[in-house]
C-alpha cells in the first residue's frame, strides 16, 4: 500500500465517506451502523459471558485479579486481531471487571497531541483510555504518547522558535488498552510500551454456536440447536458475522415461516444470502475465480487481484484474505497468493494437472485464458 496510515475509503465509521447502513455483503465483518445499533444489546458485559477464547480470558483473569488486589492501574493492553472478533467488547468488559471509567477513542480522530492531552488529563486515576484503530494514528501524536505510557507525564510544548518552553504534567495512572486489526503497521517502539498483547483469533463452530444461542435469547427469537449450529457454521469464524446471520436469518423466519428459526428456514434464507456451505460468500468466490480462471492459480500479487474484484488491496488483505487462508483456499507464497486444491475443489473446478495433462497452474497472466470451466 501506498500509505498505510491513510484511511481506506469507507472503513472507518468516524472518518472518511459514510457507510452504507447495511453491508454489501452478508459476510462481511466490518462493522457497519446497522451493527453499532444492534451490538450494544448483543454485546456480553462481563468476562465470563465472553464465549471462547479461553487461553486469552484465563490470561485476562490473572491481570485483572492482580490489578484489583493492589489496587493500581492495569498494565497497558494491545488487543489485535480480524475484525469482529471481541476486540472493542474486550476493551469495555475490562473497565466494567475493574469498575473504572473507559473513554473510547480512535487513532485518526487523535489529530493532534492537544487532543491526546485533552483525552488524558480528564482520565480519572486508573481509568482505561480505549484507542481503536490504534496503528491509524499520527507519528506525533504518538511520539507524545510514550512518557504518557511509560512514566504517566505529558510533555507539552508552549510556543514556538526562541521563546519555545516545555511544560511537564503529571498525569493519573491509567490503562491504554489500544485495538488493531493491523498490527504489522504499528511502530515498534508503540507496541513494545504495551505490557499485555493478545491476539484475537477465528472462533470455532461450537464457540460461534453459543453465541448464536445467546443472542437468540437476548433478541427473543427461537433457534433450534441444529439452526444455531449451521449458522455458526457458515459466520467466517466470526461473531459479529454470525449475530448478522442470525437477524438476516430472524427476518427471513418471520415472513416466510412462523418465526422459528429451524434448520430448514436457515439453509434457505442462507441460499437466498448466497452464503455458501463453508461461509463464502459472492466476493470470495469471485477472488478464488479470478485467482484460477484469470491467473491459473497464482501466484498473484494482491495488488493485481485487488483490481481484478474491484475491492482495495488493503481490504482484501485485512477481511477476505485471513479468512480463506485460514480455511485452506489460499496460500500466500513470498511471490504472491495461491489458489489451493481445495479452493479448484470448491468452485467445482478441474483441479490443477488434472484433465488432459495439459498442467494450468502456472500459466502466465498474459496468455489467452484457457477454458477451465
Ligand atoms: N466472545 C464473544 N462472545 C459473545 N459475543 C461476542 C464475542 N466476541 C464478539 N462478540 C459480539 O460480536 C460483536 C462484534 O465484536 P466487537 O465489536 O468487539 O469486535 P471488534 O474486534 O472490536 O471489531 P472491529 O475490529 O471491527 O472493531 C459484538 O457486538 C459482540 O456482541
Ligand atoms: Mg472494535
Amino acid at each position: 500500500m501506498a500509505n498505510p496510515r491513510k484511511p481506506a475509503p469507507g472503513r472507518s465509521p468516524k472518518v472518511g465517506p459514510a457507510r452504507p447502513e447495511h453491508p454489501d455483503r452478508v459476510a462481511d465483518p466490518a462493522a457497519f451502523p446497522e451493527d453499532l445499533r444492534e451490538e450494544a444489546r448483543l454485546r456480553p458485559l462481563a468476562l465470563r459471558e465472553f464465549v471462547g477464547q479461553p487461553a486469552l480470558k484465563q490470561q485476562l483473569d490473572i491481570f485483572l485479579e492482580a490489578a484489583r488486589r493492589r489496587g493500581e492501574a492495569l498494565d497497558h493492553v494491545l488487543f489485535h486481531g480480524p475484525p469482529g472478533l471481541g476486540k472493542t467488547t474486550l476493551a469495555t468488559i475490562l473497565a466494567r471487571e475493574l469498575g473504572v471509567e473507559i473513554t473510547h477513542t480512535s487513532g485518526p480522530v487523535v489529530e493532534r497531541p492537544g487532543d491526546l492531552a485533552g483525552l488524558l488529563t480528564n482520565l480519572p486515576p486508573r481509568g482505561i483510555l480505549f484507542i481503536d484503530e490504534i496503528h491509524r494514528m499520527s507519528p506525533v501524536v504518538e511520539e507524545y504518547l510514550y512518557p504518557a505510557l511509560e512514566d504517566f507525564t505529558l510533555d507539552i510544548m508552549l510556543d514556538r522558535g526562541p521563546s519555545a518552553r516545555s511544560l511537564k504534567i503529571n498525569l493519573e495512572r491509567f490503562t491504554l488498552v489500544g485495538a488493531t486489526t493491523r498490527s504489522g503497521l504499528l511502530s515498534s517502539p508503540l507496541r513494545a510500551r504495551f505490557g499485555v498483547t493478545m491476539r484475537l483469533d477465528y472462533y470455532d463452530p461450537e464457540d460461534l454456536a453459543r453465541i448464536v444461542t445467546r443472542s437468540a435469547g437476548i433478541l427473543k427469537v427461537a433457534v433450534d440447536a441444529a439452526a444455531a449450529r449451521e449458522i455458526a457454521r457458515r459466520a467466517r469464524g466470526t461473531p459479529r458475522v454470525a449475530n448478522r446471520l442470525l437477524r438476516r436469518v430472524r427476518d427471513f423466519a418471520l415472513i416466510k415461516a412462523d418465526g422459528a428459526v429451524t434448520l430448514g428456514v436457515t439453509r434457505e434464507a442462507l441460499r437466498l444470502l448466497e452464503v455458501d456451505e463453508r461461509g463464502l460468500d459472492e466476493m470470495d468466490r469471485r477472488l478464488l475465480d479470478a485467482l484460477i480462471t484469470k491467473y491459473g492459480g497464482g501466484p498473484v500479487g494482491i495488488g493485481t487481484l485487488a483490481v481484478v474484484v474491484g475491492e482495495e488491496a488493503g481490504t482484501l488483505e485485512d477481511v477476505y484474505e485471513p479468512f480463506l487462508i485460514q480455511e485452506g483456499f489460499i496460500k500466500r507464497t513470498t511471490r504472491g497468493r495461491e489458489a489451493t486444491a481445495l479452493a479448484y475443489e470448491h468452485l467445482g473446478l478441474p483441479p490443477p494437472g488434472a484433465g488432459n495433462g495439459e498442467p494450468p497452474a502456472k500459466r502466465p497472466p498474459e496468455q489467452p485464458e484457457l477454458p477451465l470451466r
